[in-house]
């Protein structure tokens, strides 16, 4: 029901997390993962019986938000299609029609065919040119699936575009959309390339779609999901919380050109002029740079100083922060994080944001995301940092104390 293929998924260590979460907060108590992703550690804290806020700059991510997170059970579907006696075969029935052949239920000035267009190797519009001149066409998807992902696309655009559908319906046939699309893309994980030669077996067989079932939506309702915001601005916008769950990325690499294509079909019935969005497409991948984020925390020198200021602008009791112990800003290796990184973060938690002696710093091994697919697996050493904050009131106390402003300054 997720994507699984998610650089830096916690859902190996998303029980940890929760257990670590369990010690800090009663059931019902607000926590907020600051950098949702895939929503492994979201949906695992919200079936400990936690509300839960979320966000993260990628869209397809408010998207799955929205669709598990607001309820604590399937909600009946609505749409097109007359009601059948139990919801499950109401959802299939929406699911399967949204890749059956046009009838006269879409108008043909909706049958949208971007999909197969620019992204499979028969579109019209795949070519593409690299940066050092190699030229050849896009293959992301079979023309099959090229075709029925366009088909689904347009459906739940135009369904949701005539309000016949309703906000969570719309996200959820989204989110199973995107399950299903993940598992057909011609891609090594991410979207930022494609094999150039060869197709991976998985992508040549047809899409298949999956309604969505009762038992993912364990677990209290909530409310507050960030859209595609930078956390350092929604941070300020999420009430009181009992834990701050921070997972931000450690490494140059920009999650919004990783996953571009979800995020394209997630928001593709908010998008105005489909033929402006998929007409100006760049790189070979074919991405429309305006849904692109250089996200402050991709950046060596502003990791630090970011992090001291989704902090403070939190409104958490305790902070949980997940360090990720491979290839990151500080090296290539183990011991240069250690030197390096590890330090620094652990300069920030003993800080005067947090009260002093509050902090641990517990180790969890797992696997390395690459183990899908059969690739040979490497076990990368995390950390969960863990500290409580100090209380507001304590804080400005301090604040009017003006050597203790200088002694925080990083
Ligand atoms: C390590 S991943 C989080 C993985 C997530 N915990 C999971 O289990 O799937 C880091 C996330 O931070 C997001 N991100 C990076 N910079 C951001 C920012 N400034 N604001 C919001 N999200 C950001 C990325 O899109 C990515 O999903």
């Amino acid at each position: 029901m997720m994507i699984q293929r998610y650089l830096g998924n916690k859902s190996v260590i998303a029980d940890e997390i929760v257990n670590i979460i369990r010690g800090l907060a009663k059931p019902g108590d607000l926590v907020f993962d600051a950098f949702s992703g895939s929503l492994a550690v979201s949906r695992a804290v919200k079936a400990a019986g936690f509300r839960v806020a979320c966000n993260d700059i990628n869209h397809f991510s408010w998207l799955y938000a929205r669709a598990y997170l607001s309820s604590s059970s399937l909600p009946w579907p609505n749409g097109p299609l007359k009601r059948l006696s139990t919801k499950d075969q109401c959802w299939r029935a929406l699911v399967n029609e949204l890749t059956a052949p046009y009838d006269s239920d879409i108008p043909a000035e909706s049958r949208r065919t971007d999909v197969f267009d620019r992204y499979t190797e028969t579109g019209r519009f795949s070519a593409f040119v690299s940066s050092r001149g190699s030229v050849g066409k896009r293959r992301f998807f079979s023309a099959e699936n090229g075709h029925l992902i366009d088909r689904a696309l347009s459906r739940i655009r135009h369904w949701h575009r005539s309000e016949a559908i309703d906000e969570q319906t719309r996200c959820l046939l989204g989110a199973v959309l995107l399950a299903a699309v993940e598992k057909v893309s011609n891609t090594q994980g991410t979207y930022h390339d494609f094999p150039r030669d060869i197709y991976d077996p998985r992508s040549l067989k047809k899409i298949i779609i999956n309604p969505p079932s009762d038992d993912s939506f364990v677990g209290p309702s909530s409310e507050f999901f960030g859209k595609a915001q930078d956390s350092l601005t929604y941070a300020m916008k999420v009430p009181d919380h009992k834990v701050l769950y921070l997972d931000p990325p450690y490494n140059f690499r920009q999650y919004t050109s990783y996953y571009f294509l979800l995020n394209a079909f997630s928001m593709h019935p908010e998008i105005g002029d489909l033929d402006e969005f998929f007409g100006n497409i760049e790189f070979v991948r074919g991405q429309n740079m305006s849904t692109d984020f250089k996200s402050s925390f991709c950046s060596k020198g502003q990791f630090i100083p970011s992090l001291k200021k989704i902090i403070e602008r939190s409104k958490a009791e305790y902070v949980i922060l997940s360090y990720f112990n491979g290839r990151n800003h500080w090296g290539e290796f183990k011991s240069d994080n250690d030197v390096i990184g590890r330090p620094l973060i652990e300069g920030l938690f003993n800080s005067a944001m947090f009260e002093a002696g509050s902090l641990e710093c517990l180790p969890v091994h797992r696997m390395n995301y690459q183990s899908y697919g059969g690739h040979k697996s490497k076990s990368v050493e995390e950390f969960l940092f863990v500290a409580r904050k100090r209380s507001v009131a304590h804080v400005a106390n301090q604040r009017r104390n003006s050597r203790w402003i200088g002694e925080v300054a990083i």
